[in-house]
C-alpha cells in the first residue's frame, strides 16, 4: 500500500454509500408500510430488496469504521482506536458528531437484531424498534455533516442535502399516507369484523348464469342492498339452503367487486340434496342465508405461482388471479372432462393469453402431468381439485411450495384406533368423549357454543383454540403444521393423542 491516504479514500467512499443505502433502505421500508406499492402487492421480492439494503448499509457502515481504525493519519495524529470507535465520548476528536455516529450503529444494530428475531418477538415490539430507523437516520445525518475531514466540499454538500430532503420525504409520505392507509385498514378490519364469527346474511338469488355443463352460476346480493363483507381470495361460503343442508362453495370473481357474492355450483351425480337443490329449486329473487366467508387457502405473496385446477377446483383459483397485478408472474394449469364441462374455460384464455394450458381429457390424449411440472416447477403451487390429484401434488411437491384445497377430505383414520378423550371448555364445562362420536356432536348435544358445517374437516367451521392437550388432526382444512402454528384443531373429525384436551373458541 503505498498511498498514504487510501484508507481515508475508503473510510469516506463507504461512509457515503452506508448513507445512501440506509437512506434508501428507509425509503423502501415507507412505500412497504404505506403500502405505496399497493398494485404490486407486497410480494415477497419487495421485503427482500428491503432486507438486503439493510443488510447492505450494515456491511458499509462495518468497513467504514474498519476503514477509520486503519487510517494512520487518525491512529497517529489523534490516537483514534477500538475504544473511541465504539464508546461514546471517547474519542478527542470530535467527540460530539462521533458519539452521535456510535450511537445510530447500535441502534441499526438493535434495528436489524429484532428484524432477524421479528417471528420470535411481539410483532409491537418488533414495530416500535424499525420506528428507530429514523432516529438513526437522523443521527447519521449530524455524524456525516460535522465528523468528516471534506464536509465542506461542494460534492459532500450537493450528496448530504440530497439524502437528507429524500429522508425528510420519507418521514412526511410515512405520517400523511400512512395515517391515511392506517384509516382505510381499520375501516376494512371493522368490515371484517361484521358478520362475527358465525353471524349470518341474508342475501338474494340476483342472477343464475349457467357456466358449464352440469355448472351453475349464481350471483348473490345482500337483502339490505349494501357491500357483502370484505373477503380474501381463497375464501369460501357457507349456504345455509332453505331445505336446512348447509353447502360450501368457493367465492369466485374479483374480491375487489363488492356488489356481490359470485359462486359456481356444480350438480353432483350423488347429491343428498344439496346442488341439486340449487340447480333445481334455488330461484331468482328467493332470500337465503350464508355465512361469513372463511378462508382456509389464502394467497400468500411470492415471486411466481402455478395455479393447478382440476375441473370445479376453478373456482377458487379465479378469485386469486383476478387480485394479482398484471406484471406479476403466473401459468395456471386447468384439468377437466370437457372444455363444455370446464367452466370459465374460454374466458381465462382469452383474457390471459399465454398463461393458461387447458388440458380437456376428451381432446387430448394421456393425462396431463400436472405434478410431475409442478414437481420441477419453482414456483408457489396453489391447486384444488378432485382428491387423486390433490394427493399426486401432496406427494409430489415439497410442502413449503404446497396450497391446496380439498373438496373432498382425505382419508386420514385409515389405521388408527380412536380413542376416548376428556374436553375441557373454560367457562362452559368439561365432556366426555367416547370413541365413537365426534367431539364436535358431544359438544354441541351438551349445548357448548360451537358450530359446525360439512363435519367432514374441509369447511373450517368447525374451527376451535387449543388451551391444552395435544390434538390428532384428522381433517383436510389446512396442513397439519399451520394448524399448530396457528393452535386450532377442527373437532368434527379431529380427535386428541393425549387423554385430555382443552379447548376453547
Ligand atoms: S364442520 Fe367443517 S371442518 Fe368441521
Amino acid at each position: 500500500m503505498t498511498d498514504p491516504q487510501f484508507w481515508w479514500y475508503v473510510s469516506r467512499a463507504s461512509a457515503i454509500v452506508a448513507w445512501s443505502l440506509l437512506t434508501a433502505t428507509v425509503l423502501w421500508g415507507v412505500l412497504l408500510s404505506t403500502r405505496v406499492l399497493r398494485a404490486a402487492d407486497n410480494p415477497a421480492w419487495l421485503k427482500d430488496l428491503h432486507r438486503y439494503l439493510s443488510g447492505t448499509a450494515i456491511v458499509m457502515t462495518l468497513v467504514h469504521v474498519g476503514s477509520l481504525l486503519l487510517d494512520p493519519y487518525l491512529r497517529d495524529e489523534t490516537g483514534f482506536g477500538p475504544v473511541a470507535a465504539l464508546v461514546p465520548f471517547a474519542s478527542e476528536f470530535r467527540p460530539l458528531p462521533l458519539a452521535l455516529g456510535i450511537v445510530a450503529l447500535y441502534l441499526m444494530a438493535a434495528v436489524a437484531l429484532s428484524s432477524l428475531m421479528m417471528r420470535v418477538i411481539p410483532r409491537r415490539a418488533w414495530k416500535a424498534m424499525h420506528f428507530a430507523s429514523y432516529a438513526v437516520v437522523a443521527l447519521v445525518a449530524f455524524h456525516a455533516a460535522f465528523a468528516g475531514s471534506d464536509t465542506g466540499t461542494w460534492w459532500y454538500i450537493m450528496v448530504s442535502t440530497a439524502l437528507i430532503v429524500a429522508t425528510m420525504l420519507a418521514v412526511v409520505v410515512r405520517q400523511v399516507v400512512g395515517s391515511v392507509a392506517a384509516q382505510r385498514q381499520r375501516a376494512a378490519e371493522r368490515a371484517r369484523q361484521v358478520p362475527q364469527r358465525n353471524e349470518r346474511l341474508r342475501v338474494v338469488v340476483a342472477e343464475r348464469l349457467p357456466l358449464a355443463e352440469g355448472v351453475l352460476g349464481l350471483r348473490l346480493a345482500p337483502e339490505d342492498g349494501g357491500p357483502v363483507p370484505v373477503w380474501a381470495p381463497g375464501s369460501h361460503l357457507t349456504l345455509h339452503l332453505p331445505n336446512g343442508l348447509e353447502r360450501q362453495y368457493s367465492l369466485c370473481g374479483d374480491p375487489a367487486d363488492r356488489r356481490s357474492f359470485d359462486i359456481a355450483v356444480q350438480l353432483s351425480e350423488r347429491s343428498a340434496g344439496g346442488s341439486r337443490f340449487v340447480h333445481e329449486s334455488l330461484r331468482v329473487g328467493e332470500a337465503i342465508e350464508v355465512g361469513p366467508p372463511r378462508n382456509h387457502f389464502e394467497l400468500e405473496p411470492a415471486r411466481d405461482y402455478l395455479f393447478i385446477a382440476g375441473g370445479i377446483g376453478i373456482t377458487a383459483l379465479t378469485s386469486m388471479i383476478a387480485s394479482l397485478p398484471a406484471s406479476r408472474h403466473w401459468s395456471l394449469v386447468y384439468l377437466g372432462r370437457s372444455r363444455r364441462s370446464m367452466p370459465f374455460v374460454n374466458l381465462l384464455e382469452s383474457r390471459y393469453p399465454g398463461r393458461v394450458r387447458v388440458h380437456a381429457a376428451d381432446e387430448q390424449a394421456g393425462r396431463y402431468p400436472a405434478a410431475a411440472e409442478a414437481a420441477l416447477s419453482s414456483a408457489q403451487v396453489y391447486a384444488c381439485g378432485p382428491a387423486g390429484l390433490m394427493d399426486e401434488l401432496t406427494a409430489a411437491v415439497p410442502a413449503e411450495r404446497l396450497h391446496i384445497e380439498r373438496f373432498v377430505p382425505a382419508d386420514r383414520a385409515a389405521g388408527i384406533v380412536v380413542q376416548p378423550v376428556h374436553v375441557q371448555m373454560p367457562g362452559v364445562g368439561s365432556f366426555q368423549v367416547p370413541a365413537d362420536r365426534s367431539i364436535l356432536d358431544v359438544l354441541e348435544d351438551a349445548g357448548a357454543p360451537v358450530t359446525g358445517s360439512c363435519r367432514k374437516g374441509v369447511c373450517g367451521t368447525c374451527e376451535l383454540r387449543v388451551l391444552g392437550g395435544t390434538p390428532l388432526h384428522l381433517d383436510s382444512v389446512t396442513d397439519d403444521a399451520a394448524k399448530d402454528a396457528a393452535g386450532v384443531m377442527y373437532p368434527c373429525v379431529s380427535r386428541a393423542l393425549s387423554p385430555e384436551l382443552s379447548l376453547d373458541l
